[in-house]
């Protein structure tokens, strides 16, 4: 989907316009993938707008970081500072925030540690990436998920999203909405950018983290709200079949929120409608992002906005 614009983009602790966000060809980035970067959206409620998880999303930046030995020259505070001065300055609500580190202009050569770190925030008007409330019809990929001794999943880089796009690509071109990647071990894993639960018999079950999984923020805030509604949770290795004999079956993520799935490799998941533990998770994450029900995590951070978009 094309990106809409704004006006400004924090670059290294200054707004700049947006066009003039620009790198030169011969940055490091470009030719080894080396970025880590965050998605976040800012949702808008009665009288006002709030960034989910703000905290949380700008630490996972700084350990992705680490992993990748990329010193950001900005601490938890000033990164939370960043997004909510690019979100208040360019005025727009709800909207999704792409804070971005990465290996810029310095050396060619594999090594990056001579390239110096760029820290670039934007943020832009986005709807939904899933469709609607009918559930998803997706495909187990043909690609695997990273192998943990290859590529670490906790870091949210960009060089992973080549194996994701490869997953994407093949269920677009298939006809499904999106891919399931097994792991290397054969274990269910997610999609290419989204986190999978699955139910049975009234239990929840997602891959733990050893499943080559990001640590998603929308996985974290749905186990949350499971656990607060008294339903049994449980991250285990599971193998394939689960998705064809569950009850229901979901993903989460900062695109695509809480979407069910409807079908997997054609099989229909339960009736093919969203099920009541879903629904349920469902209408209680929409819930509090949407202020209709008390923020009592703390999940939102306020801010000033003067024009919402009708997304
Ligand atoms: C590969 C992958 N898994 C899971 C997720 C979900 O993570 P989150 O809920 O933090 O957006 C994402 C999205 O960021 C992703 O790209």
């Amino acid at each position: 989907m094309p990106i809409e614009t704004t006006k400004n983009i924090w670059h290294n602790g200054q707004l700049i316009p947006w066009e003039k966000a620009n790198i030169h060809v011969m940055s490091h980035v470009v030719h080894y993938g080396s970025s880590v970067f965050e998605g976040i959206r800012c949702y808008t409620q009665p009288g006002g707008a709030g960034i989910f998880r703000l905290n949380e999303h700008m630490q996972r930046l700084i350990h992705s970081a680490k992993i990748y030995r990329m010193p950001l020259p900005y601490s938890l505070e000033q990164l939370n500072a960043a997004v909510i001065d690019v979100v208040e300055a360019n005025g727009v609500a709800p909207c999704y925030v792409r804070p971005i580190a990465f290996r810029g202009y310095g050396e060619i050569g594999v090594n990056p540690l001579k390239s110096p770190v760029e820290v670039y925030v934007a943020n832009f008007p986005w709807g939904k990436y899933m469709p609607g409330n009918a559930g998803a019809d997706v495909c187990v990929s043909s690609w695997s998920r990273l192998a943990p001794n290859t590529m670490p999943s906790l870091a949210k880089a960009g060089a992973n999203y080549m194996n994701s796009q490869l997953i994407r690509m093949e269920a677009e071109v298939n006809g499904y909405a999106e891919g399931i990647a097994l792991d290397t071990n054969g274990y269910l894993s997610e999609g290419s950018g989204e986190n999978l639960f699955v139910i049975r018999g009234g239990t929840i079950y997602t891959a733990p983290l050893a499943n080559s999984v990001l640590n998603g923020i929308t996985r974290d805030s749905i186990l949350v709200l499971a656990r607060q509604m008294g339903i049994p949770v449980v991250e285990q290795a599971m193998p394939r079949e689960m998705l064809y004999i569950c009850d229901e079956a979901f993903f989460t993520g900062t695109a695509a929120e809480v979407t069910h799935l409807r079908s997997v490799d054609r099989i229909m998941v339960g009736d093919g409608t969203m099920g009541p533990i879903t629904t349920a998770l469902h209408k209680a994450f929409f819930n509090i992002v949407n202020g209709l029900a008390e923020d009592r995590y703390n999940w939102l951070t306020p801010v000033t906005v003067r024009e919402t978009a009708a997304v």
